[in-house]
């Protein structure tokens, strides 16, 4: 599947996902800057925040009570299409995705 990662000066980048990993690694290892992803994917930093595009939504499983608790701290202002990326395991069904990394992360 691959996501594609809207950054902060407008332009977009496509990765290429394998299925289990999350977006967040998937972001990483493409080199996409704007997630900072601190803690590793432990859910304990929210510095790799992003906002998923609407169309996806309905796609997603909500956050558990830890990640939602954490969105609650992220830098930028939490929407509600705010997700923590490490959060988001990748599946077929995620091809095309389209997610938005934040003004800031910390
Ligand atoms: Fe730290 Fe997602 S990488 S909460």
């Amino acid at each position: 599947p691959t996501i594609h990662y809207i950054l902060k000066d407008g332009s977009t980048r496509e990765v290429d996902a394998r299925i289990g990993a999350s977006v967040m690694e998937t972001a990483i290892r493409g080199n996409v800057r704007g997630i900072d992803a601190e803690c590793g994917g432990c859910c304990s930093c929210a510095t790799c925040h992003v906002y998923v595009d609407d169309a996806f939504a309905g796609l997603l499983p909500p956050p558990d009570d830890m990640e939602s608790a954490l969105l609650d701290a992220v830098a930028a202002e939490r929407q509600p299409n705010s997700r923590l990326s490490c959060q988001l395991s990748v599946t077929a069904a995620f091809d095309g995705l389209r997610v938005r990394v934040p003004q800031t992360q910390v």
